[in-house]
């Protein structure tokens, strides 16, 4: 049989800020409840004029790092779909704030939300080769969508980073996954724009019909009947995601999709992105760590995790915790790091989302707001000249 390979080690981090869905409401003029229930959002976290995916990356990666230290760490795949550069990997710039060695391969991965899960895979098949070797995956992303559309009340920011190892003491990633993609125009950003081009409703149905064909593949492959999984983690644009997603995928199955079925499957899920927002690639691994800072021991109990990026790629797969994993777990500094932030007014947010790099090469000093251990400090000579806090 194979050695077991997955997650080693598992940290959650977002931003000095926190826009609540009251606030961003009232200036729309929207019904609130439309997106405490309708979505379910009640906050979106939204970075500093110093942070970045750069300081969230490494703020996630720093205690992983802390507590194994980089014995055996050959490769960094940061994943993301909010690159500060168009051609050097983000995960260059973590090797001062972190102390990455320099006998290390480092690239950074894109499809849309999808790609954190495509790291994970690439890492483990790396260690299937070499079972010593130990693969950081970083997933990082802030989603910006325009002012006053419907959009922007599904936007968020934060990063996950996962070591992945051999005899994981967290969770083995099971060796079955389906997979799905094809060509479809439901939610992009070209070179030119800072904020995404969406399709709302396409995107929607897009992403209910890659969970049906995801697991379709995966059911071909031989893996789990759905009635053996513990509780089902999906990427969560907005929370209310989740739950439709669980209900579609149990109807198309032929099976009850009870309001009670439902909230069993995804309820757990959704503590933390309900007030960080979207974080993209990280959505997913964010609703993993709620679910595993639960009280309840999923110890050898599979979890199923769909991923699902636009454009669109989505990918099915599960996570059996392992005996121990509680002990590993980061309950209290998932929970601070999102009680941590200051609550933002609209105004403040709106000239935050306002202010745009410069483009001239002069040397520019960004403002000092966030109080996280990593920011970054200028803009000079078009790089980007990030420093260490702590
Ligand atoms: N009280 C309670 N519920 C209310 C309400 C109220 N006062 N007013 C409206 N609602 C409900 C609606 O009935 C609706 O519920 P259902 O979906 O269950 O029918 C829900 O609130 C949302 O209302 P609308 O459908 O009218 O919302 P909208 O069209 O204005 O915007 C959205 C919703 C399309 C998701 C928009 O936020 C958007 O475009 N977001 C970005 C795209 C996105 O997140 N897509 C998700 C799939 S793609 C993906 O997953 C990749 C990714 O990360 C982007």
């Amino acid at each position: 049989s194979l050695q077991p390979v997955g997650i080693h080690d598992l940290a959650i981090a977002t931003t000095h800020y926190v826009l609540d869905h009251a606030t961003l409401a009232r200036h729309q003029g929207v019904e609130v409840n439309k997106y405490h229930y309708g979505i379910g959002q009640e906050g979106m976290s939204v970075p500093a004029a110093d942070e970045d995916i750069v300081t969230l990356a490494a703020t996630a990666a720093a205690p992983i790092l802390q507590r194994h230290g980089t014995t055996g760490l050959r490769t960094v795949l940061l994943a993301t779909e909010t690159g500060v550069d168009q051609s050097k990997a983000a995960g260059l710039y973590l090797h001062p704030l972190l102390g990455l060695p320099a006998s290390t391969r480092v690239v950074e991965i894109k499809q849309a939300c999808y790609s954190g899960t495509a790291a994970l895979q690439f890492a483990a098949g790396l260690i299937a080769r070499e079972p010593e070797e130990r693969v950081l995956v970083i997933a990082t992303d802030i989603a910006r969508y325009d002012f006053d559309t419907a959009a922007e009340a599904t936007q968020g920011a934060a990063a996950a980073a996962i070591l992945v190892a051999a005899d994981p003491a967290i969770a083995e990633i099971e060796p079955v996954s389906g997979v799905y993609s094809a060509d479809i125009m439901d939610f992009w950003r070209p070179n030119y724009r800072a904020t995404a081009v969406v399709d709302g409703k396409l995107s929607i149905t897009a992403y209910l019909d890659a969970v049906e064909q995801a697991f379709a593949d995966y059911r071909r492959r031989g893996g789990h009947d759905l009635g053996q999984f513990a509780a089902f983690c999906y990427h969560q644009p907005f929370t209310k995601m989740a739950y439709k997603a669980h209900r579609h995928l149990l109807e198309s199955q032929g099976r009850p999709a009870t309001t009670s079925a439902v909230e069993t499957a995804v309820g757990r899920t959704t503590d933390y992105n309900r007030v960080v927002g979207n974080s993209y690639t990280a959505s997913l691994y964010l609703a993993l760590a709620a679910l595993l800072d639960q009280p309840e021991d999923f110890t050898g109990r599979p979890i199923a995790l769909l991923s699902y990026g636009s454009g669109c790629v989505a990918e099915f797969l599960s996570a059996r915790p392992v005996s121990g994993y509680r002990d590993q777990l980061r309950t209290d500094a998932n929970r601070d790091a999102i009680s941590n932030r200051k609550p933002i007014d609209y105004d403040h947010y709106r000239a935050l989302r306002n202010a745009q790099d410069p483009t001239d090469g002069g040397h520019h000093v960004v403002p000092d707001e966030t109080s996280g251990p990593f920011r970054l400090s200028a803009l000079t000579e078009h790089q980007r000249i990030y420093e260490k806090t702590l």
